[in-house]
């Protein structure tokens, strides 16, 4: 064994999560009721999975909190901010995602988490129209009001660290942008200049929680630390950074349900993906220049997998799309077709139906805790800039793409990434020997 460097998790770690709604809320819930032996959190990787260390007669198989130190449950102290002001449990009510029995024994505490007024800009999310919102004259005045939140939480809850992770709305599209996107110059610059185009409200949360010193995780698709400024700010801060969109239910069944068809050398036509879904976060993406933002996410994972450029006779005209349609009585419990169009031997034609009945939140929690519980291992080890080894739960993992490198989707490369960066973290040699 190495000499473990990751100073251990003393005190309280704050968890800042942006939005309120039926993803944040089912978190924040389910995180209270199992510290109170009410509902376990099943899902979760940190709470459940167990990784091999050693070989031979040495071998170990280890929960990752016995690798390396990690936040209890019981530590972790929860704020918010939102567009609307519901407090967590009229926000859970609301959300309809969880029954009454799950909710009402920890009502007193949801109901002290009153969100802090957003940093929002309607033009990035038209269907909402709340009004717990800041008065910011430019974007600069975002980053200075989110950054004096996160002093004020921190010192009010007297926590030790804090993270903060993005489950609010999916906003429009902000492609990159190397005139504005490129160095942190640029993007300060853009920020004190108001550029409202350029610079997104998450991008502002982003910004003030690296120079907070506390990592930030994107769960929705939008681009926020996916540009090299923030990859600059990340290094300057020794921040971990991490994103974008959790992966919970029709990406993670292509992430996995993928590498059988090129594990086999199986050729493949087409594969056509739709979704029905009620909830708000359906009702935003209702809007086409919201939907733009997630469909370029959720298309990104097939070609990596299935890399067409060395095997075009199998994978080099795969005709792939993805819809999302907005249908209000399914609420959160979406449903998810997936059509698949193969071939084999001589060029034979096949199909694959999947039909997934999940519900979005209750997949999309344990990624939340499994995403703050790491990112905050990675800050006590010294790791900053992107953090690859969490592609994992993210549908669109972030990477260098200004030098050409690729994002790995396949689930099983990143479950493999994931469970080596915990060993070499807690002093153990990394290896890909199958369990
Ligand atoms: N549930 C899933 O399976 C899943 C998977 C991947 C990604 N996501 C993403 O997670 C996010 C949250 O999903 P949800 O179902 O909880 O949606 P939701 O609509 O219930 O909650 C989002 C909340 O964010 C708030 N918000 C919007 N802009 C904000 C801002 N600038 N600052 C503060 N708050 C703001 C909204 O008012 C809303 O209450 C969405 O972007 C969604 O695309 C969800």
């Amino acid at each position: 064994m190495k000499e473990i460097n990751v100073k251990p998790a003393e005190g309280r770690l704050g968890v800042l999560v942006v939005g309120c709604g039926a993803v944040a809320t089912t978190f924040i819930t389910g995180v209270l009721m199992a510290r109170k032996g009410l509902a376990k959190p099943i899902g979760s990787m940190t709470q459940y999975d167990k990784i091999r260390v050693g070989h031979g007669v040495d071998k170990q198989y280890l929960h990752y909190k016995d690798i390396v130190s990690m936040a209890d449950l019981r530590d972790l102290v929860f704020g918010t901010w939102d567009v609307y002001p519901q407090n967590a449990y009229q926000a859970a009510v609301y959300a309809e995602v969880l029954k009454a029995k799950d909710i009402e024994p920890v009502r007193d505490e949801l109901m002290a988490i009153k969100p802090m007024k957003a940093a929002f800009d309607k033009n990035y999310a038209k269907r909402l129209d709340g009004d717990n919102v800041k008065d910011c004259k430019t974007r600069w005045d975002m980053v200075e009001a989110l950054r004096a939140d996160i002093r004020d939480f921190k010192e009010r809850e007297q926590c030790d660290r804090v993270v903060v992770i993005w489950a609010a709305s999916t906003e429009i599209f902000v492609p990159y942008d190397a005139a504005y996107h490129k160095t942190l110059d640029q993007l300060q610059a853009a920020m004190k200049a108001d550029d409202r185009e350029h610079i997104a409200p998450s991008m502002c949360y982003a910004y003030a929680a690296l120079e907070e010193r506390c990592p930030f995780i994107m769960g929705a698709p939008n681009t926020t630390v996916d540009i090299p400024a923030m990859w600059e700010l990340a290094e300057k801060t020794h921040m971990p950074i991490a994103g974008k969109d959790f992966k919970t239910g029709q990406t993670l069944v292509k992430s996995g349900f993928a590498p059988i068809i090129k594990t086999r050398n199986l050729g493949l036509a087409g594969w056509f993906s739709t979704n029905i879904l009620g909830n708000r976060d359906g009702l935003v993406l209702d809007e086409p220049a919201n939907f733009h933002t997630k469909e370029v996410s959720k298309l990104s994972t097939l070609e990596t997998i299935c890399k067409p450029e060395e095997q075009p006779d199998l994978y080099g005209n795969i005709y792939h799309k993805v819809r999302i349609n907005y249908y209000p009585p399914r609420n959160d419990d979406k449903e998810g077709w997936d059509n698949i169009d193969i071939f084999g031997w001589m060029g034979y034609p096949m199909q694959i139906k999947i039909n997934f009945l999940c519900r979005d939140s209750i997949l999309a929690a344990p990624l939340l805790l499994d995403l703050v519980l790491l990112s905050d291992v990675a800050v006590r080890a010294g790791r900053y800039g992107i953090q690859r080894f969490l592609s994992f739960f993210l549908k669109s993992p972030m990477h260098d793409f200004t030098q050409g490198e690729e994002a790995v989707n396949n689930l099983f490369e990143q479950y493999t990434m994931l469970k080596n960066a915990i060993r070499e973290m807690g002093g153990y040699e990394p290896d890909e020997e199958i369990d």
